[in-house]
């Protein structure tokens, strides 16, 4: 399907934070646009913003002085609806409010082409909802871009009910066109990035909620093993703990009460508190000046062992292998398929499969220390690992003192399921696979959602399928086992997949 030509005019309605970045980036693409708001004066910020930015483009030598003139002189304001009735594409991007939405569109259909889109910027509202009340619902596309619109690469095209597609595929080519990424998703609560994103929030707010790490430690652990730009904790206070905790309870009562997405009572008590996060000067951290930095938990240099034994073949554990054989150890191998790690003395230290190393010390009959997934075990420079219960300070140091002559810091944390990145990342793939189970998207689709939306180091499903599906369905099922919580079932689709031994991408 092509996208419309650059000579279609397309309009923007609210110049607020999305509406005046999607003009931007309309019109960047070559169209004229046309841009309204009920408030003259969100028209004059908006138009400020993209001329601020298209100025910082300039001096970093992104684009050149003649372009920018051009740009802007193809964004034309207006006072009025019936000024938008050449475009083409009108993309809504107002108060998020069905009943203005729905009233906004309505007035448009008698304004406009009868073959021109109708799309909405909605976050949180069905687009089959907005269609319903128009004489042509079918032209109605949802078209989602992420903030800042100029700078997330990722639009989801949102297929509502009785959606044409050859609506939704020319609304597609026409983002792609744009350079933006892009993917279909069916209207559902949170269509692909804010409903795969929730278990990041919520695993994490439930390690904390029952002392597994604490906020550092879980936010740094996330970055230097996960590979992830910002922390759990970090990015709520940057998104707003008000917003946040309003879209988990958005999702949750969407999807009737799933358990999945049901928010935390930490949550509530940061709203309750006026702890929005950046914006308040207070959240998970303290933004005002001077405020101490919070210290991250890092074990103390311990003595590494000389000899370790490598059990199983795990491919992912490589990187730990050929460290370690840098740094001077030697690496015999060891008899065990069944299980993935390391042996030092008579101790396990083990990639986390969700178990948790008090039950491994007491079913292996060894005392086990488990070590958390990374996504690099190369460029992590952060492991965390825990103990089980019954084992003793010596073993544990052992572990870490392995790590840390890896030139790893080691963060030892509670014996909780899972850890913090692997239970995380388990999490999101199963989401994602839950996604593609219902034919939200395609497995490819959460990737780039993912990747895109919320700038993940990697899609949840490419992560599963490196990590090992089976060892992601392992992970799971221990966390299942161990809460018997609905939480916690895993995806129809990741089991089918490990049952048939498929892969997922
Ligand atoms: P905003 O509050 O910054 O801007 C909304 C603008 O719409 C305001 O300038 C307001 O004057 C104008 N407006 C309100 N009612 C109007 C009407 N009846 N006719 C014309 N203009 C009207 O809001 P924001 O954040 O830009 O959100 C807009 C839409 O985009 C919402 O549907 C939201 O869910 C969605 N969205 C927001 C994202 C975000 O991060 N802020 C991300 C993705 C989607």
């Amino acid at each position: 399907m092509t996208a419309l030509p650059p000579s279609n005019a397309v309009a923007v309605i609210g110049a607020g934070t999305m509406g005046a970045g999607i003009v931007q980036v309309a019109a960047t693409a070559g169209h004229v646009v046309y841009i309204f708001d009920a408030s003259e004066e969100a028209i004059d910020r908006g138009i400020v913003q993209i001329e601020k930015f298209l100025e910082r483009s300039v001096s970093k030598g992104r684009l050149d002085d003649e372009e920018r003139i051009a740009i802007l002189g193809r964004i034309k304001r207006c006072s009025k609806l019936e000024d938008l009735a050449p475009a083409k594409l009108v993309i809504e991007a107002i108060v998020e409010n069905i009943d203005i939405k729905r009233s906004v569109f309505g007035q448009l259909e008698n304004i406009l082409d009868d073959d021109a889109i109708l799309a909405s910027n909605t976050s949180s509202i069905s687009i089959t909802e907005i269609a319903a009340k128009l004489k042509r619902p079918e032209r109605m596309v949802g078209m989602h871009f992420f903030n800042p619109a100029p700078i997330m690469k990722l639009v989801e095209i949102i297929h509502g009910l009785v959606t044409d597609k050859k609506v939704a595929d020319i609304t597609f080519a026409t983002a792609e066109a744009w350079g933006k990424k892009v993917v279909h998703a069916k209207s559902t609560p949170g269509f692909i990035a804010n409903r795969v994103a929730r278990p990041f929030y919520s695993e994490a707010l439930r390690i904390l909620q029952e002392g597994g790490a604490d906020i550092p430690t879980i936010d740094c652990c996330i970055r230097e093993s996960g590979g992830f730009r910002m922390g759990p904790f970090e990015l709520m206070d940057l998104i707003g703990n008000d917003i946040n905790f309003s879209v988990t309870k958005s999702v949750y009562n969407a999807y009737y009460q799933e358990p999945r997405y049901r928010p935390n009572l930490i949550q509530q008590e940061q709203v309750a508190a006026g702890r929005y996060g950046r914006k308040s000067g207070q959240g998970y951290y303290d933004y005002s000046e001077g405020a101490e930095i919070p210290e991250v938990h890092t074990a103390e240099a311990a003595i590494a062992p000389t000899e370790i034994t490598l059990l199983g073949g795990n491919p992912l554990l490589t990187p730990l292998v050929t460290l370690a054989k840098g740094a001077g150890f030697t690496v015999n191998k060891g008899v065990s398929d069944e299980l993935s790690g390391f042996m030092i003395d008579d101790t396990l230290l083990l990639l986390s499969d969700g178990t948790p190393a008090s039950e491994l010390t007491t079913v292996l009959e060894k005392p086990t220390i488990v070590f958390d997934l990374a996504l690099d075990y190369k460029a992590a420079s952060r492991i965390a690992i825990a103990k089980g219960d019954q084992v003793s300070d010596e073993d544990l140091s052992k572990a870490a003192g392995f790590f840390q002559a890896l030139g790893k810091k080691v963060s030892v944390i509670d014996d909780c399921p899972g850890l913090i990145v692997m239970r995380i990342v388990a999490m999101l793939a199963n989401e994602g696979s839950d996604a593609v189970y219902q034919g939200v998207t395609s497995p490819e689709g959460v990737d780039i959602a993912m990747e895109n939306g919320v700038n993940y180091p990697k899609g949840p499903m490419r992560w599963a399928q490196d990590i090992g599906l089976s060892h992601i369905f392992a992970v799971l099922d221990a966390l299942s086992c161990f809460y018997g919580e609905d939480r916690y079932r895993t995806s129809p689709l990741l089991r089918r997949a490990v049952i048939a031994g498929k892969a997922l991408v």
